[in-house]
């Protein structure tokens, strides 16, 4: 595509439009909007725009379709896929203004929301009405409602709500010419032709601009019980997670942390786990490798105390489990979810891993997390690889550090994400493709399905304007 050229009329037209303050231009204020969280994907843009509402978003996507410049979408910025930031000189269009959060829809339990409007935030609105959001990730504080849907975003309840694209219930967005498409009364049912929301979650802004989402919300579940178990071997807790997905109906999130990934939070955080084999002194300097050791996160949630029904799955588990520990208050319950919720914190402090964040089938997944290491090595022989992720889903991330905390060999993806098609899994589980898979898509999607992406993209965004350079080869 031939990009267009950014001259004095554009910038003007944009500046009546959103007002001078929010069209950026200098290195140092567009800085911040071109480098990604993990610090891997950095690239450099001539021009931020941050409108204030979908006229806004509107107005800006026809003037830049005129001029026929390319545009990143841009939320929180929290995206892990390099798909956010802008690697071809792209325009940025920030979301994050578009923050307003509706009145909450009690009888319906739905809302809708603008689409800058944080996580967190969308969580405090939903709970002054005693209802939850279906979606919680760590990046609550700055991923944004249109960000999560874009990427169809997992996190840790994805169990008993699904992900992004289950929540969304009605959905408005700009397309690439400025038209606005609206679609947000919420109705439950409601089979009058193809479903925009579900083909926009999960788009990665590649289809149009989210500016508002209605979401279903769920009643909130105040009463919490929290496991922290300890396995052997990855097959003990692949194991254990099926009997507590299958036994425990207030079942809220089970996830995983290898021993790898363990060694290196307890040492972040200067904590050992309280069970399993890293006890002792070990956080203080532990070997930072994979000896096999699995530990769980399994935590219950209900209107009436759950820690009965979690206790008695746990006992059932006892030819499986080492070790457990169980907390039942707020902050012991928060001790144990520190060790799975500060690995990706404790991950970039220790350097800018690769993230291959993939889906295995269940009967799969305790061959894949013995026999990855392997493959990683095999590749790349100073590369350290540390797991964790959602078990409950079948989702491990597979995070890779080259030595000293360096990017490891740019063939490990391949090699791994290989490895993953070859076992019938996702190569990407909850992140999306951005730029970082966009050469493994082929490992999951046939021609016939990405013909008809590219159809699909062509008659929404025919000139390519929107995220060029992200998910589709
Ligand atoms: P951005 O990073 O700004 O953008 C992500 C993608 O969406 C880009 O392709 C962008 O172009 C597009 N986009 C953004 N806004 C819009 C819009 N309004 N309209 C159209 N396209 C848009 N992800 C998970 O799935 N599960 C997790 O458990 C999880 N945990 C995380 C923990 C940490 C500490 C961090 C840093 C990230 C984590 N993530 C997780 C990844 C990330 O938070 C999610 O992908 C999130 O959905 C991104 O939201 P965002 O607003 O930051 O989007
Ligand atoms: C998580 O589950 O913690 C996230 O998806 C972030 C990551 O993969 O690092
Ligand atoms: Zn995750």
């Amino acid at each position: 595509m031939s990009t267009g050229v950014i001259d004095a009329g554009l910038i003007d037209e944009l500046t009546g439009i959103v007002g001078a303050v929010h069209v950026l231009r200098a290195p140092e204020m567009t800085a911040g909007y071109s480098i990604d969280w993990t610090r891997r994907f950095a690239g450099a843009t001539p021009l931020v725009i941050r409108p204030g509402d979908t006229a806004e978003t509107a107005a800006v996507m026809s003037a830049l379709a005129a001029a026929r410049v390319p545009v990143v979408p841009q939320g929180g910025n929290t995206g892990l896929v390099g798909g956010s930031v802008p690697l071809a000189g792209e325009a940025v269009l920030s979301m994050r203004r578009l923050n307003i959060c509706e009145p909450v829809d009690e009888l319906a339990s739905q809302v809708t929301l603008g689409a800058g409007v944080t996580l967190a935030d969308a969580q405090a609105h939903a709970a002054a009405s005693g209802l939850s959001v279906g979606v919680d990730l760590a990046a609550r504080d700055s991923a944004t409602i249109g960000g999560m849907v874009a990427t169809n975003a997992g996190g840790i309840n994805v169990l008993r709500y699904g992900a992004m694209r289950a929540q969304v219930v009605g959905i408005e967005a700009v397309l690439a010419d400025g038209t606005v498409v609206s679609h947000l009364a919420g109705l439950e049912k409601d089979n009058t032709g193809y479903d925009l929301g579900s083909l926009l979650a999960g788009s990665e802004g590649t289809l149009g601009i989210i500016t508002r989402v209605r979401l279903r919300l769920h009643p909130t579940q105040p009463e919490r019980a929290t496991a922290l178990l300890a396995f052997e071997t990855a097959a003990d807790a692949v194991s254990a997670a099926a009997a507590l997905r299958r036994g425990v109906a207030s079942l809220h999130a089970l996830e995983a942390v290898f021993e790898g990934a363990m060694a290196l939070v307890s040492r972040h955080l200067g904590v050992a786990p309280p069970v399993g084999r890293l006890g002792g002194d070990s956080h203080r300097n532990p070997p930072i490798e994979d000896g096999g050791g699995a530990w769980l996160i399994a935590e219950a949630a209900a209107r009436t105390d759950p820690s009965d029904e979690l206790g008695a799955a746990v006992e059932e588990l006892a030819d499986l489990v080492v070790d457990a520990a169980v907390a039942l208050d707020p902050a012991a319950r928060q001790r144990l979810w520190a060790f799975r919720d500060n690995v990706t914190e404790a991950i970039s402090a220790a350097g800018i891993p690769h993230k291959l964040d993939v889906t295995l089938p269940a009967a799969r997944l305790a061959e894949f997390v013995d026999g990855v290491p392997d493959v990683v090595r095999a590749t790349d022989p100073d590369a350290q690889p540390l797991l964790f992720g959602h078990l409950g889903d079948g989702n491990v991330h597979v995070n890779v550090l080259g030595p000293g905390g360096a990017e490891p060999a740019d063939e490990v993806d391949d090699a791994v994400l290989r490895y993953v098609a070859e076992l019938g899994g996702s190569i990407s589980a909850e992140h999306g493709i951005g730029t970082a898979k966009l050469s493994q898509l082929h490992l999951n999607r046939s021609e016939a399905e990405l013909a008809a992406f590219s159809a699909i993209k062509r008659a929404l965004d025919p000139v390519g304007l929107l995220n060029p350079n992200v998910l589709l080869p």
